[in-house]
């Protein structure tokens, strides 16, 4: 269902009125068919060229999941090293959420990704196939500036937002990874009195997650860690169809970014125009924000915003509409909103 959510986001974006010139990059599992790989060789040279890219869900039962992954987005976060996966998890009106009792005022965070390292670092081996003693072994890697830049980052984001930052942790059972992430930790928050922080084991967390979201501003968590966590977070605001994200390197100007909803490509809704195109509407605000057209980023955030609070919605968050008609929906707010901005000639 990539191809159905973007086209939504694609259109929402157009109807802004910026200049955007946009390439199609016809990668993925139909591409794995016909040429052996999910993206060309020099896929990640190609990218280059690009201010940000838009990205749909990839992946599909004819190619084995470790294979269609690590083929593009796992190949593009670590060659292009977009270091910081930045997920914004908020419940917008209208949204319904499985937490009994909550309200969109009490979920408002952030979750900063480490995006390169950690268990996703693709170290380790299959050795001794086919004997009894055949052993799988994934080795996590965490190095100093891979926990040291993305957490500054974050602490950099909770002086920005509500001043609180939590940190996503194992280290009583993990003795060597997360104890090195712990002390960077506490380390970087000594450039940042103004912030309040603290650490959390990810399995409680997993609970307060559910039981007291209004607890939470910005959550950092290593790579393993965050992914399962905003799935978490996913639900918790509407589903996985609700939720946006954005891989950066915060530390190169004017760098490359990919954005994307956090869901996957669904084989098995893919293609009935029914799937929610709200994750990758934000995801694409997130890009606009990215390349400097803030204003029109929150642009089409409200427009999103306003069609998830009066509809029309897709079923899984409780309506009845086809994509194709929540991205129409977006899309007329944002001519409006863009229309009555624009000065008079
Ligand atoms: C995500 C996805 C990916 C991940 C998969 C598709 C490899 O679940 O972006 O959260 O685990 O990072
Ligand atoms: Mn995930």
């Amino acid at each position: 269902m990539g191809p159905e959510v973007i086209a939504e986001a694609r259109k929402a974006v157009d109807a802004l009125g910026l200049s955007i010139a946009w390439t199609e990059l016809p990668w993925g599992s139909a591409h794995y068919r016909e040429h052996g790989a999910m993206m060309p060789e020099d896929g990640i040279e190609i990218l280059r060229a690009f201010d940000a890219v838009l990205m749909g869900a990839i992946g599909d039962p004819s190619v084995p999941d470790h294979v269609s992954l690590w083929g593009v987005i796992l190949e593009i976060r670590q060659k292009l090293d977009l270091w910081a996966n930045l997920r914004p998890c908020r419940l917008l009106e209208g949204i319904p959420t499985p937490l009994a009792g909550r309200a969109p005022a009490d979920v408002d965070m952030l979750f900063v990704r480490e995006n390169t390292e950690g268990e996703y670092a693709g170290v380790g081996g299959i050795a001794h196939r086919g004997l009894a003693s055949e052993v799988g072994i994934e080795t996590g890697v965490f190095t100093r500036a891979g926990i040291e830049r993305i957490v500054r980052y974050a602490f950099e984001l909770a002086s920005s937002r509500r001043g609180v930052l939590t940190s996503a942790t194992k280290s009583n059972a993990s003795r060597f990874g997360y104890v090195l992430w712990d002390e960077i930790y506490e380390e970087e928050s000594r450039r940042f009195p103004g912030v309040r922080y603290e650490r959390v084991l990810v399995d409680a967390l997993a609970a307060r997650l559910v039981r007291s979201p209004q607890s939470l501003d910005v959550v950092v968590g290593s790579n393993l860690f965050a992914d399962i966590l905003t799935d978490l977070a996913a639900a918790i605001q509407g589903g996985m169809g609700m939720a946006a994200s954005a891989n950066v390197a915060p530390d190169v100007a004017r760098g490359l970014g990919v954005f994307e909803p956090v869901h996957g490509s669904a084989p098995d809704i893919a293609g009935q125009g029914n799937a929610n195109p709200a994750g990758a509407i934000w995801s694409a605000a997130l890009m606009l924000d990215h390349l400097g057209e803030q204003e029109a980023g929150r642009a089409l955030l409200r427009g999103l915003e306003d069609v998830c609070r009066e509809g029309p919605r897709t079923r899984d968050v409780g309506g009845t509409a086809s994509t194709r008609e929540v991205g129409d929906a977006v899309v007329e707010r944002v001519a409006i909103a863009t229309a009555e901005h624009r000065p008079p000639r």
